[in-house]
């Protein structure tokens, strides 16, 4: 069980819900560079679907759709699915930082306080993938401690998976 309002000490983050689509909507559609890599465009429906959506094998029990809050305002949205693809690691389905507080060290310190707060709970790894050519992805991952681990492919793009063990 992950204790969301711990995830950070720079950011207030709790679950998000349907009532906050209109924000992530915001966030969202200010990222257009993220959708050319990985289309479609986002939509309020498909945000209402993310929140919904699950590895193969997993439950509504282990999956957080979090918000990240910087004076009230939505900062950026995680999605993480607890022991997949196995007990121990987390994995990130969906990450992002309202473009307007980019470039700032946003991204890096939820990222880095996340992977703090989940060694410290005995995870040993954590697991996403990018959408290959998205260079912004790439760059930011490889920066906070990811290291590819090979190409894979899903239904509408090639994908490069990536892992940071965590060490003490
Ligand atoms: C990737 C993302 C989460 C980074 O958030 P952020 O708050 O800007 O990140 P930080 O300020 O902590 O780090 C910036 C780093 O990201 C990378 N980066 C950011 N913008 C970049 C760009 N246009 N081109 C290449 N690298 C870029 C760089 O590594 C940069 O560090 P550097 O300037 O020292 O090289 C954010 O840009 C974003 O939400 N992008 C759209 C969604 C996305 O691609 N998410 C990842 C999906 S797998």
């Amino acid at each position: 069980m992950i204790d969301i309002k711990a995830l950070s000490k720079s950011y207030a983050s709790r679950l998000l819900s349907d009532a906050d689509i209109e924000d992530i909507f915001r966030l969202c559609s200010g990222n257009e560079q993220y959708y050319i890599h990985m289309p479609p465009f986002v939509s309020r429906e498909s945000i209402e679907a993310d929140m919904r959506a699950l590895p193969p094998g997993m439950t509504s029990d282990y999956k957080y759709y979090i918000g990240y809050f910087n004076g009230g305002r939505l900062a950026a949205v995680l999605d993480l699915i607890d022991g997949y693809p196995e007990k121990g690691v987390a994995y990130i389905g969906f990450f992002m930082v309202d473009a307007a507080m980019q470039s700032c060290g946003v991204g890096s310190v939820i990222i880095n306080e996340l992977c703090k707060y989940l060694y410290e709970r005995g995870f040993y790894s954590v697991k996403l993938a990018w959408a290959d050519g998205n260079n912004q992805a790439e760059r930011f991952w490889l920066k906070n401690g990811f290291s590819k681990t090979g190409a894979v492919k899903n239904d509408d793009c090639a994908l490069i998976a990536a892992e940071r063990r965590m060490n003490p």
